[in-house]
């Protein structure tokens, strides 16, 4: 089975490692990275470039392609696949609006009486600015449009938000801006593969957004995650699916922009229930770092019964285990970082056992008889660990993370420690 996979960072990784598990697939990558290019061909064309994108499908006539990042989906890629007879993972313009206008993802969760925080919207700098100065705090502030994580900022007192405001209306997804209320609970990942009528809910992962330990410092696109979340009970589980999933699918069907492909739901768990924080149309990073390793059928047919809407005709089964998932970033990251930086210890990580790293921002130079792996990105790598418990995944996981080192190198010593500290509480609870 022929596959063009569009993208090329960590979570594009997971998935090419998942579909070669199958030796019939034969992998495109575009724009692709070094380690896409080891397991197949790879094609620089950048995501956005739609025409590009369209020209090579046209020219190599896969047999489905694979839309890793939002904004190819944003701009009409699958659109235009669809067009040429072509199969495709991953849902039209219009339904991935979804992800691509917070306005638009509002005002439907409104229509189809979802649960999420209250909210208003800005046409104008200085109306914002005025119901800034009567309302109560914390508040969060978002920019309409796709803004690469930067398009959020939660505000504790006036004189924040006022900046903020300025901040955002600079942005070009900035026309238009949102005023939330703020959430207080637990963040969690929700993904399910939909054709547009069937569901089937992926394993619950969490995320850590922000760059140092304890929740401290600004948000990145993810250091760490693990999966499952031992927070996402059976009970809330189908809470999940009837209040939140269902309605949705259901809701983009009957608005006539039915939804093909990963749906993720960005969930707050709140003491008054899962509220939607956001939704995003594609598999999140690093979640399917954490997640991939977990799975045990064959991702390639799983996708291509999602583009061809028989997802009720496949079994999705995965290991009855943990996944943790470590990031590494270059030193400066989120903000301007190093790069160019030799990589040492990635083979000895690789080579442990229930171990896999997965690059993002990693540029293997051939050098001699052997390769070299140097920094070329923000999250530089990502270390994931299979165990049979969350304690065990997070554990194997730093293990391999000792063994990787280049100058500047961060990441964050707390992945899994809320859920870890929980799980201590319990068990001596239970005593
Ligand atoms: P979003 O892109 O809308 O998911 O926002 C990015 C991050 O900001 C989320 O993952 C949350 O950590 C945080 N966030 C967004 N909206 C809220 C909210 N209403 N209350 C609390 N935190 C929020
Ligand atoms: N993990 C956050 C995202 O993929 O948007």
């Amino acid at each position: 089975m022929k596959i063009l996979l569009i993208g090329s960072g960590g979570r594009e990784h997971a998935l090419a490692w998942q579909l070669k598990k199958n030796p019939r697939v034969q992998l495109i990558s575009a724009p692709g990275s070094s380690a896409l290019a080891a397991l197949g061909e790879i094609e620089q064309i950048s995501p956005d470039n739609i025409s590009g994108l369209v020209t090579l499908a046209k020219r190599k006539r896969p047999d489905l392609t694979i839309i890793g990042p939002e904004a190819p989906l944003v701009l009409g890629l699958a659109d235009h696949l669809r067009a040429e007879g072509l199969a495709v993972f991953g849902p039209s313009s219009r339904a991935a609006q979804i992800e691509g206008s917070k306005v638009f993802a509002k005002d439907f969760m409104v229509r189809h009486n979802l649960p999420t925080a209250n909210y208003a919207v800005f046409y104008d700098k200085e109306e914002a600015q005025q119901y800034l100065e009567g309302a109560s705090y914390p508040l969060v502030l978002k920019a309409d449009g796709l803004a690469q994580g930067k398009g959020v900022i939660i505000c504790g007192k006036l004189e924040a938000a006022l900046k903020a405001i300025t901040e955002l209306a600079s942005l070009e997804a900035g026309r238009r801006i949102l005023i939330e209320e703020y959430l207080a609970g637990e963040e969690i990942s929700y993904f399910v593969l939909t054709d547009g009528r069937n569901i089937v809910p992926l394993p619950s992962a969490q995320d850590h957004k922000t760059i140092y330990d304890n929740d401290c410092g600004p948000n990145t696109g993810g250091m760490g995650a693990y999966c499952p979340a031992p927070l996402v009970t059976p009970t809330l589980e189908r809470i999940i699916l009837d209040t939140i999933i269902r309605p949705t699918v259901l809701g983009l069907a009957t608005e006539g922009t039915p939804y093909s492909g990963l749906l993720y739901a960005g969930l707050m768990i709140t003491l008054s229930g899962p509220k939607v924080l956001e939704f995003n149309a594609r598999f999140g990073d690093p979640e399917t770092q954490a997640l991939m390793p977990l799975l045990k059928s064959d991702l390639a047919e799983i996708c291509l019964a999602v583009a061809q809407g028989r997802l009720n005709e496949i079994e999705v089964e995965w290991e009855n285990k943990t996944a943790a998932t470590v990031v590494m970033s270059a030193e400066g990251y989120p903000g301007p970082y190093r790069q160019g930086d030799l990589i040492t210890g990635l083979e000895e990580a690789n080579s442990q056992p229930g171990v896999v790293v997965f690059e993002a921002g990693v540029e293997r130079k051939m050098e001699g008889a052997s390769f070299n792996s140097y920094t070329k990105g923000g999250r530089v790598l990502a270390v994931t660990a299979v165990n049979d418990d969350l304690p065990g995944a997070v554990d194997l996981a730093y293990e391999a993370v000792g063994k990787i080192s280049w100058p500047g190198a961060h990441y964050r010593r707390d992945i899994g420690g809320k859920a870890l500290r929980k799980s201590l509480l319990y068990d001596s609870g239970s005593d």
